[in-house]
């Protein structure tokens, strides 16, 4: 059986992860919030995939369940993710923390918070490669000094603690922590927010550079859509816990079908203002304890019609590898 995405009810090789009819909640005071809703999505072998949407749309919860590390107080509800055709979910504790790290790991939204503010840094990347390889301090300490180097931060620096170092230099640091296992699958959730234009494009470079010498797969989330066009292959757009649409970059951005998408890409700046970021689209994302029926986005879309407050359109393959879920294309 083929299912909204193209892919067979067992896991494809291709893919490196995949995850199927998944379900996210966080159980709060206020109520139940669904934040990722019965998405299926997978990354290929060396794919580079974006992930984009409005503030609250479900990506980094997406994100955390590959890692099945969705933060507290967050829970994974329903649906399955493979891992190299493997049931993660079925794994025990033990099992995950050895994947993490060495198979796939994350790059956090502000990462430059996320480091331990009384050890020195190369002592904490030191830390994660001791963990999972069992080499001695001073081996690990010398590879920690190499990954620094790696991300343009002077060796010397691992001696530094994160106060002595500015917000890039230590999103830097977690992204060289990222790398230090060499895993095949890197998430990187808005890597380079904090970092100046130069840093940027060197980070962004390396990416590129490990993909092509080491075969890295990369999930890109970012709200600079210009900077997830020009590194990634694939795009998905993301709203309300739902997938609405996925196919190439290029044609997401130079003929988008949903009309979310469509109102996404209106929104980048096109002269002046500060490049690729999401402006404004009219209207705001629905209150996460109370999603609307139908169509999540029926109540900011300009073409909506009679089915879109009733029934929710399925993703479906509207051409060869674009994915959309609306009922102008459901209803064709
Ligand atoms: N710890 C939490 N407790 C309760 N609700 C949460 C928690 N974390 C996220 N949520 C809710 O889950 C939904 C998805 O949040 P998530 O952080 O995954 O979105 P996002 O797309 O990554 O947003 P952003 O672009 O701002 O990073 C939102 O409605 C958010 O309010
Ligand atoms: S299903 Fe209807 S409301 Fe939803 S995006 Fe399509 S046209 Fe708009
Ligand atoms: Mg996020």
């Amino acid at each position: 059986m083929v299912n909204a995405i193209g892919t067979s009810q067992q896991c494809n090789p291709r893919h490196i992860v995949e995850a199927k009819d998944l379900k996210v909640i966080y159980k709060t005071g206020l109520g139940s919030i669904e934040a990722v809703s019965g998405v299926s999505l997978y990354i290929d072998s060396g794919e580079f995939l974006g992930l984009v949407g409005e503030s609250g749309s479900g990506k980094s919860t997406l994100a955390y369940s590959f890692l099945r590390k969705v933060p507290y107080p967050g829970k994974i509800v329903g649906g399955k993710i493979f891992l190299r055709c493997r049931d993660i979910m079925s794994f025990s504790e033990e099992r995950m923390r050895r994947i993490r790290w060495k198979e796939i790991s994350i790059i956090p939204q502000a990462a430059m918070n996320a480091l331990n503010p009384v050890y020195r840094v190369g002592d904490q990347i030191a830390e994660v490669i001791m963990e999972h390889e069992g080499i001695g301090k001073r081996e690990a300490l010398s590879r920690a000094e190499d990954l620094l180097d790696l991300v343009g931060i002077e060796r010397q620096r691992s001696r530094s603690y994160p106060h002595e170092l500015s917000g890039g230099q230590r999103q830097r640091v977690m992204i060289s922590m990222a790398l230090a296992l060499n895993p095949s699958l890197i998430i990187a959730d808005e890597p380079t927010t904090a970092l100046d234009a130069i840093a940027q494009v060197h980070i962004l470079n390396l990416f590129k550079e490990l993909r092509s010498k080491r075969g890295l797969s990369l999930l890109f989330i970012s709200h600079d859509i210009s900077t997830v066009l020009e590194l990634t292959d694939r795009i998905a757009v993301m709203y309300a816990g739902r997938i609405l649409e996925v196919g190439p970059a290029n044609k997401i951005f130079s003929d988008p079908l949903h009309p979310y998408t469509k109102a996404l890409i209106r929104a980048i700046p096109q002269i002046g203002g500060e490049r690729g970021k999401l402006c404004y689209i009219p209207g705001s994302p629905p209150n996460p304890i109370d999603i609307p029926s139908g169509c999540v986005f029926h109540p900011r879309c300009t073409e909506a019609f009679e089915p879109c407050d009733k029934e929710e359109p399925e993703l479906i393959e509207v051409e060869k590898d674009r994915f959309v879920a609306c009922h102008l294309f459901s209803r064709k």
